[in-house]
């Protein structure tokens, strides 16, 4: 169903440099050759009645609705599938026609349910709408014969409801889940008057293959397919455009309002990330933001033993500064900090660190980026210059090979995997390097040209062993790197990665990946035309992530991947503003715009600019903050929508570091983990009540706008600004883009982004300057940031976490579509319904081995600590490897990984930890505390009157 404020032009644009002219109702109109008659009469202003049609998809032709008469075409052509031809002159509209469409409206209309004014759709339903449009006046079929009018409604989906009695089988849905979703969950079945839509064989969409994207329900032109919400709430009066919160991906939203209440959320089709797209969470998985559980009043206490103490927002800061200030008097300067967060907007997490930076007077402050890419930063600014993806989502529908390493685009970046599934479709190429078998190995109408499933941890084997095949096959394009690289570095790196030891057939037995399949793959990328690597955490989270980044970034130089569209280096980020986050600098030893705080000419711009002195030394990174509050150096710290209690390695670690420290803000929606240890509790505002931006995984800048009040009173700028005033260091802010322009004064690679700027582009990729004034979407065009690429070595080194009798298996972890990072959004929505607890997948034979059937309760023991989840036995995961997901705070998901890390950057080696797995039938000891201590901690909570009403 159309969203309110959105214009259809009937069928999707052409893009061709040749233009056709032609006439329509007398207006002379130039299009793009290949356009529709259809579109191009939308263009002149000129509306043809349709119902079939959408510009979201291809044409098909099936309603008869809009058809025309051309001069010299005989009959009555569809003008959505009929191509415009130079000279052409179309009619629209006469007697004829209108009789015809009179009589296609009437046939639908007979066959419908005449409840349109309690129909949820009333007002917006282009049926209704066409009705009006024809003149139909009168049905002269009646309605008592054979008709669809008592079939029944499918209910299953908890975000839509399947009405069929109200189905016109125009296909617009089948067409969006093939073309848009890419998931052919839906067929029309049956033939004439028994036609009608199926999920999968005919099951309830539950059931079905269908992942709730919610693609047919927004293409539906009736109320057949309608949002649960429409339906409880009613039509929207007004809408707001804003970003999705959930992934990197960064889909444009249109929120459907009424007053302050949110009736539907709509993909943007002017959205640059998405074009109309989204996934089930950014859709559909908002109810979190008013949840019972949320806290909308601040609290504070002495001891975490102590009951909660609900007091006003002035009692709040001023104990918290107090307590700040006490600490720093009592420990040192040193001894507090800050954590930021990537669900931030940069506006909020760019203040963190200036609180931290000048207020606190030191650098101790770091992001949860630490856990994810900080890899990508380190390998990429050292490689090409610039920590960050080199091109436009895009930018895929131009490469003739895709190489996904370490990721799994379509649980992990939804939107994106659609898009790169269209261009698959097309006949581009496939490579993915991914110990498990994600679903783009093989799905309806894609499989992989080769699916390296290499063994948890020898990813640098793997890359130099591609590599090796590129540098002695003569398959390296030596004009690119002459030109455009240091030639030196590059003839080191050829010579190391040239030698022997690093032959496909040497490394076989260290990545257990056929040698054959590996020279197919490297003769793949390096000769297939395009080549594009996306990559994501299964690179980063490894003792070598960062050697595994410069690893692909040296691959990418030496085919001449780099510099155009269709190419390319592209991490998938993996929450929403983990680039505009590490963007802002919010890492110890960085300024925005990854500036070192050694750099004294940067440094100096800060301290002219806040009007302090500041440090030149990089302060602690989260891991060192852990360790240094076990050993009673460090006892403060304010933690801005971030959970570490969770999502941070060995749990156990962590939790024993917080229970050490004398005062924890916590800033956040729900009382979360880390919470649990807090004494201050600073309630947060969701993306719906602030202003701001984020970047997504394409460094693409989009506006985050308020739609609704914040319910805590603040949104979270201002909590940090009222922190810093009561520390001593002012801030005055009327606005978060008066907190944009003064990073855009102090980053050269922002400095053209305003507030403005967005709203008049809709968003924009940085680096945007003067020499960029509209943005970046591509690049190291002509030349890389560092000026010449640069080869860096990547020599396999074997994590230290190895398997042995005691710890025969590999654990990975991973994502999965309808949960969202620590879960403390999606599980609470109806997303549960689709996940309700993490599982450990093990392989039959393994499982077999061990006596473990599916559903069994399965201990899993490392070195790090011992938890219990439940087993899908499954050949997705290779004998030896199992996986789990990590979204439900008690499966203990984190208890198990070890602090083993990047040796660059501290990143943790989630990927790769050695355990054992046996059959058990009760929960893990640290599972019973855990449960012991959060019953404890609810029950402190219970008594103070701070949820959202
Ligand atoms: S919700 Fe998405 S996946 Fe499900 S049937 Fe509709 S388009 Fe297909
Ligand atoms: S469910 Fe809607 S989109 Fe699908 S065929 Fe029926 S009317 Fe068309
Ligand atoms: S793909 Fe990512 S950004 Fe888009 S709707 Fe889904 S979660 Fe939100
Ligand atoms: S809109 Fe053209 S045939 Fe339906």
């Amino acid at each position: 169903m159309q969203s309110i404020a959105e214009k259809d032009l009937g069928t999707p644009a052409r893009q061709s440099t040749k233009m056709v002219t032609l006439t329509i109702d007398d207006r002379e109109v130039v299009v793009p050759e290949g356009t529709s008659v259809m579109r191009a009469a939308a263009l002149a202003g000129v509306s043809v009645p349709k119902l079939c049609a959408t510009d979201q998809l291809e044409a098909f032709g099936s309603c008869r609705l809009c058809l025309v008469q051309i001069d010299g075409m005989k009959g009555m052509p569809a003008s959505c599938t009929t191509p415009v031809a130079e000279g052409m002159k179309v009619t629209t509209e006469n007697k004829q026609l209108a009789d015809v469409r009179r009589g296609v409206m009437e046939l639908y209309i007979s066959d419908h349910p005449l409840d349109c004014l309690t129909c949820p759709a009333n007002g917006h339903c282009e049926l209704q709408d066409m009705a009006g449009v024809v003149g139909l006046r009168e049905v002269r079929y009646g309605y008592d014969g054979a008709n669809h009018l008592t079939a029944e409604k499918d209910t299953s989906n908890p975000y839509f409801t399947f009405d069929p009695a109200k189905c016109i089988v125009c296909s617009r849905c089948v067409r969006a889940c093939d073309e848009q979703q890419g998931t052919f969950a839906l067929t029309i079945q049956g033939r004439g008057f028994d036609s009608k839509v199926s999920a999968s064989q005919d099951n309830p969409f539950m059931d079905s293959e269908c992942v709730s994207c919610g693609a047919c329900v927004q293409a539906c032109p009736t109320a057949t397919l309608t949002e649960n919400s429409l339906i409880e709430k009613g039509q929207a009066e007004h809408s707001v455009i804003t970003t999705c919160a959930y992934c990197g991906v960064g889909c444009s939203f249109r929120a459907e309002m009424k007053g302050e209440e949110i009736v539907r959320m709509v993909p943007n089709k002017d959205g640059h990330a998405n074009h109309g797209h989204s996934c089930v969470k950014g859709r559909f998985a908002i109810g979190y933001a008013s949840h019972p559980d949320r806290i909308v009043k601040p609290m504070i206490r002495a001891k975490i033993t102590d009951p909660w103490r609900e007091v006003t927002w002035d009692e709040a800061i001023s104990y918290a500064a107090g307590e700040l200030k006490r600490i720093q008097a009592k420990y040192g300067r040193d001894s507090i900090g800050g954590i930021t967060s990537s669900r931030c907007t940069n506006e909020e997490t760019y203040l963190v660190q200036k609180l931290v930076r000048a207020g606190f007077g030191n650098n101790n402050v770091d992001t949860c980026a630490r856990v994810c890419h900080s890899p990508t930063g380190y390998g990429l600014k050292n490689t090409i210059g610039e920590s960050a993806g080199t091109q436009a989502f895009d930018s895929v529908m131009k490469s003739d090979v895709i190489m996904v390493i370490g990721a799994n685009p379509t649980d992990g970046h939804p939107v994106f995997a659609s898009q790169m599934k269209r261009r698959l479709r097309q006949g581009a190429h496939l490579i993915i390097a991914d110990p498990r078998r994600i679903d783009l190995v093989r799905t309806p109408h894609i499989e992989a040209d080769y699916h390296l499933a290499l063994r948890p941890g020898t990813n640098v084997a793997l890359i130099n062993s591609l590599a090796h095949v590129v540098v002695t096959e003569g398959l390296v394009k030596e004009d690119y790197v002459r030109e455009r690289c240091e030639w030196d570095s590059f003839e080191k790196w050829r010579s190391l990665v040239g030698d022997p030891k690093y032959s496909p057939e040497a490394m076989e037995s260290v990545t257990g990946v056929p040698a054959e399949a590996v020279r197919g793959a490297a003769r793949l990328y390096a000769t297939a035309g395009n080549g594009a690597i996306y990559y994501g955490l299964g690179v980063t989270e490894h003792s070598q992530g960062s050697t595994m980044v410069m690893g692909i970034a040296n691959l990418a130089m030496a085919t001449g991947n780099l510099g155009r569209e269709g190419v390319g280096v592209n991490p998938l980020r993996g929450q929403n503003n983990v680039q505009g986050s590490c963007d802002m600098g919010s890492f110890p030893h960085e300024f925005t715009g990854y500036r070192h705080v050694a750099d004294d000419a940067v440094r100096h711009s800060f301290e002219t600019h806040w009007g302090v002195t500041l440090r030149a030394e990089p302060g602690l990174r989260i891991p060192n903050m852990f360790e240094a509050a076990l050993d009673g150096e460090f006892k403060g710290l304010y933690i801005e929508g971030e959970d570490i209690g969770q999502s941070d390695p060995n749990t156990q670690h962590v939790t024993a570091a917080l229970s050490s420290m004398e005062c924890i803000i916590v800033q956040d929606l729900f009382l979360n983990e880390t919470a649990k240890f807090a004494h201050v509790f600073l309630p947060g505002s969701s993306f719906l009540e602030k202003d701001g931006t984020f970047i997504n995984a394409e460094r693409r800048c989009s506006r985050v706008r308020r739609v609704m009040k914040p319910k805590s009173g603040y949104a979270d700028w201002e909590i940090t600004q009222l922190l810093s005033n009561a520390m001593g260091f002012p801030m005055s802010y009327g606005h978060p883009s008066e907190i944009m322009d003064e990073i855009a004064r102090l980053t050269p690679t922002f400095s053209g982004i305003s507030f403005d700027l967005i709203d008049r582009l809709g968003s924009v990729q940085w680096p945007c300057n003067a020499q960029h004034p509209e943005g970046t979407p591509t690049m190291h065009v002509g030349t890389f940031v560092r000026g010449k690429g640069k080869f860096l070595l990547t020599e396999y080194v074997p994590t230290n976490e190895k398997v042995n009798a005691k710890y025969p298996l590999i654990l990975t972890t991973g994502r999965i579509l309808s949960q969202y990072n620590v879960g403390a959004q999606t599980r609470r929505t109806p997303n549960v319904q689709w996940h309700d607890e993490d599982r450990l997948e093990i392989h039959p034979t393994d499982a077999e081995d061990r006596g473990i059937s599916e559903g069994d309760w399965c201990g899993i023991a490392s070195r790090a600590g011992e938890t219990v989840m439940r087993a899908r036995v499954t050949d997705r995961v290779q004998p030896g490897v199992v996986y789990t997901t990590f979204h439900f705070p008690d499966s203990g998901a984190n208890v198990i990984t070890t602090e083993n890390s990047d040796w660059a950057t501290n990143c943790p080696e989630y990927k790769v930890t050695a355990v054992e797995v046996t059959r058990v039938n009760q929960p893990s000891e640290w599972q019973q505390r855990f449960r012991r201590f959060r019953s404890t901690q609810e029950a402190l909570l219970k008594q103070a009157d701070v949820f959202i009403k």
